[in-house]
């Protein structure tokens, strides 16, 4: 298993890896191919193995097929994704480098250069130099870390040991209220604007109904989470304001930003995200849009010495270790780690801001050059100015169920994925583009197919 008689089957490998970054122009890869995987698999573990080659094949043939390829330009569901070529490679590199990346004494060189990726980020975010944090599994992960640090705060402030409230729109993602659920606290749930914003005002008032109606001094709410960008509709809260409440009331401001202070690497787009600079916490995810493979996000404390306080795991095996200037272990809940912000830093190093500026640029004028065209076409409503790269838009008199079966049957064609969703009550579809080769052209036969469907 460890010896150089391996190498044919790493060069299988390693080939393989460079045509998948190649993707098929007519794949109909997906969930319509699924019916036999797992009778594909059934005689696979075996006491003699079915070899690499074999099992090579069986990955080529049938099981990657059964799976969505979420880097195809036309996958506009969900927050697709869009790897560069160096970051993809460079995760193998990764994989085949064995670096514990928990602490300083044994992965120094990958962590120094995770850092200086995130450094990167925390410039753009105009946090200070003491700024700091850790690249963690996915956005959902990174809410929660930030949450269990905000919490720590407010308790040692405090003295309080309450459960905890956090603040947050209905807009929020679903991993905010399954973090509140792990950490069996509530959500106090805040008014959004007409565009679907939090702001300021509507922070305030849902923090004093909160205080008149349970508490009389609110002091169970420890953190606003705030979203940079939402998955639903690609809105940006107010930051500003909302951060000024914080500040008044001395409240964690933690913002989500998973798909969308991606944005913040084009100088054109940050200033859509004026008050990031106050922020106490921030996490985005460099495998949706900024073009790092799964699984990647970036978790950003402004101060990150009592996140460490919160997470650090202690035992007589690890207080032995000397663990240097930085461990990343500390920042988060997790101990053991793949250096998975390398993916990223590599791909920055290879290519230049510059390139991830224009890419997202581009991606952004593609998802606006579609919301104009809604605009203008007659049966089409665009529901929303997009503030990102997601569009929303009706076919006009079309219930959700009308919605569902073109969605079914283009992702069965394996055309292109969009999936419908709703907007203040209104069954709509929703596009988002995070790939720079999704074709402005290619979006538009989607409006000429959904005019002339008839189902
Ligand atoms: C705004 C936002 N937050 C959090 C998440 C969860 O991220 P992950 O799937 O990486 O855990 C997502 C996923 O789409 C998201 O869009």
């Amino acid at each position: 298993m460890w010896s150089s008689r391996t190498d044919l089957l790493a060069h299988s490998l390693i080939g393989y890896a460079v045509e998948r970054l190649k993707l098929p122009k007519d794949t109909t890869w997906g969930p319509g191919n699924a019916a036999g995987v797992v009778d594909a698999v059934a005689d696979t573990v075996t006491p003699e193995g079915i070899g690499g080659h074999a099992a090579l094949r069986l990955f080529r043939e049938v099981l990657l097929p059964a799976c969505r390829p979420m880097d195809d330009p036309m996958n506009l569901a969900y927050v697709p994704t869009a790897p560069s070529n160096a970051a993809t490679m460079f995760d193998l590199v990764l994989s085949a480098s064995s670096i514990f990346a928990g602490a300083w004494e044994g992965g120094a060189g990958a962590i120094a250069a995770e850092n200086r990726a995130l450094r990167w980020l925390a410039d753009l975010a105009g946090l200070p130099p003491s700024a700091g944090g850790v690249f963690v599994s996915g956005g959902s992960a990174a809410n929660l870390s930030a949450l269990v640090t905000a919490r720590y705060v407010h308790r040692e402030r405090t003295g309080s040991d309450a459960r905890g409230t956090i603040a947050a729109t209905r807009e929020v993602h679903a991993s905010v209220r399954a973090a509140a659920r792990v950490m069996d606290c509530n959500v106090l749930p805040v008014d959004i604007d007409a565009q679907g914003r939090m702001t300021g005002e509507a922070l305030r008032a849902a923090l004093e109904a909160h205080e008149a109606a349970h508490l009389g001094d609110g002091s169970d709410v420890f953190a606003v989470v705030a979203t940079g960008g939402t998955t639903n509709s690609g809105t940006i809260d107010e930051l500003g304001s909302v951060a000024d409440v914080c500040d008044e009331r001395g409240l964690w401001l933690h913002v989500d930003g998973a798909y969308g202070l991606a944005a913040l690497a084009s100088p054109t787009a940050q200033a859509s995200f004026a008050g990031i600079e106050r922020v106490d916490s921030f996490g985005v995810d460099p495998h949706k849009w900024l073009f790092a493979p799964y699984d990647s996000a970036a978790l950003v404390y402004r101060d990150p010495v009592p996140a460490a306080a919160a997470h650090a795991q202690h035992g007589d095996y690890l207080d032995a270790v000397d663990r240097g200037e930085w461990n990343p272990a500390d920042y988060a809940y997790h101990l053991s780690r793949r250096a998975r912000g390398l993916p990223l830093w590599f791909s920055l190093a290879t290519y230049g801001t510059d390139a991830y500026a224009a890419a997202i640029d581009t991606t952004i004028a593609t998802a606006r050059a579609f919301a104009d065209a809604v605009a203008e076409r007659p049966g089409f409503t665009l529901l929303l100015d997009p503030h990102l790269s997601v569009v929303l838009f009706t076919v006009d008199g079309w219930t959700r169920e009308q919605y569902l079966e073109w969605s079914k049957r283009r992702a069965t064609e394996g055309r292109w994925l969009v999936i419908p969703t709703s907007w203040q009550g209104l069954p709509c579809l929703r596009i988002c583009v995070v790939h720079p080769s999704t074709d402005p052209a290619a979006l538009l036969e989607i409006l000429d197919d959904l005019a002339s469907y008839r189902g």
